[in-house]
């Protein structure tokens, strides 16, 4: 439960860090008591759930670099019948997933389409060009949303002027988005025009189960868009570690090499892929409480003074600006000192994401702490 009870203990006063131990035991720093701790964060900040380590401390282990786990063969087996593609490799994250993925489709020299607000391009520390030594053709997409006509306009004409585009990535939900739902007849009509030009098509599925609740799709149908998809375990669904990486034979067994030279390749890694397994089989549909939940707080931010706008909710994702007068500091020092965590996006701009460690009591209590505010205390 990220409702957790607990202290939370305000910093301790800059000029009794400096004065030293000495003053330190006599000014004691000030300690606020909450009840509650409501995480909104990140999907990140998940634990697993009692059901999860229980699976994680039955599993039964082997040396994964040698293909001998049968936890972690029997979660990529699982993942990639979902989904109806041929194959699946675990990674320990969702960046090293989508990295291996780019460097797996393309070479040095070649181009990349995205969106300019993909994580891909903007949250993985210009992996694309270290890894992959491939430049970027961006788009810049409505909320992370781009249409075929958008991807047509950048396919790079046959001229050694340019380089050669190669692939294209889409990211469902699209994270700096809000978690906006990259649409399906999008993708299929983007899909077209990737095979038109010879180009892949990867799609950055970190949060791909929200997308299919809210879209009403299904694996199946995800499945049979994409040269390959990327799936993190470890946000929403609710396990510590890991993601997966899906295509046909040739590319699992291209990328295994890949994973391996980046130091990606685990032992007993079995004890992981249990978790992941358990949260595909148990903790896929209760994100529709999330998205609910995610709801209730843009309903209640929309009618708030202090709110600049909010940008639409499809999942389990929440952006809004705060007015100008309304310093992003002070909004979320107020949270904090009540126990509600939450991230800045740039300015005045703030994140909320639900998920697996909250409840509904939990999130009431988010509600009033910001009914509760007032830029002006
Ligand atoms: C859309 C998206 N893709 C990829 C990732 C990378 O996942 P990881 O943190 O496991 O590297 C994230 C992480 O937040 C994400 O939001």
């Amino acid at each position: 439960m990220s409702v957790a009870e607990g202290e939370n203990r305000t910093a301790m006063p800059a000029e009794i860090v400096r004065a030293g131990p000495a003053l330190r035991f006599f000014a004691r720093p000030k300690i606020s008591i909450h009840i509650m701790v409501v995480d909104l964060r990140s999907d990140t900040f998940t634990l697993p759930t009692p059901g999860m380590l229980a699976a994680m401390a039955s599993a039964k282990v082997g040396d994964d670099v040698f293909s001998e786990d049968p936890t972690m063969n029997a979660l990529q087996e699982y993942a990639a019948d979902l989904f109806g593609m041929e194959a699946a490799l675990f990674f320990p994250s969702g960046t090293m997933a989508n990295q291996t993925a780019i460097r797996t489709h393309t070479r040095p020299g070649e181009e990349l389409i995205c969106d300019a607000g993909a994580h891909v391009h903007y949250y993985e520390g210009g992996g694309i060009a270290a890894n992959s030594g491939v430049s970027v053709n961006l788009i810049q997409g409505e909320r992370g949303v781009f249409t075929a006509v958008d991807v047509e306009a950048r396919v790079r004409p046959d001229n050694v002027h340019f380089p050669v585009s190669r692939i294209v990535c889409i990211e469902n939900t699209c994270n700096r988005g809000g978690g906006r739902v990259f649409p399906v007849e999008n993708v299929k009509e983007i899909y077209q025009t990737c095979k038109k030009h010879g180009l892949k098509l990867h799609l950055d599925g970190a949060r791909l189960f929200n997308a299919m609740l809210a879209e009403g799709t299904t694996p199946r149908q995800q499945g049979e868009l994409y040269d390959s998809i990327s799936l993190c375990l470890s946000k929403g669904l609710g396990a510590p570690v890991g993601s997966l990486l899906l295509g046909d034979d040739a590319f699992i067994h291209q990328a295994r090499r890949v994973r391996k030279m980046m130091g990606g390749g685990m032992r007993q890694a079995g004890f992981l892929a249990a978790a992941g397994l358990y949260a595909l089989q148990n903790q896929v549909a209760r994100l529709e409480q999330d998205h609910l939940h995610a709801k209730l707080l843009a309903d209640t931010l929309s009618s708030l003074p202090y709110i600049k706008d909010v940008l639409p909710q499809q999942t389990n994702i929440v952006s809004f600006r705060l007015s100008e007068s309304v310093e992003t500091d002070h909004f979320l020092g107020h949270l904090s000192k009540n126990g509600v965590l939450a991230m800045s996006l740039g300015p005045h701009m703030v994140r909320f994401v639900t998920h697996l460690g909250m409840d509904h009591t939990g999130v009431e209590y988010a509600i009033r702490t910001l009914r509760g505010y007032s830029p002006l205390s």
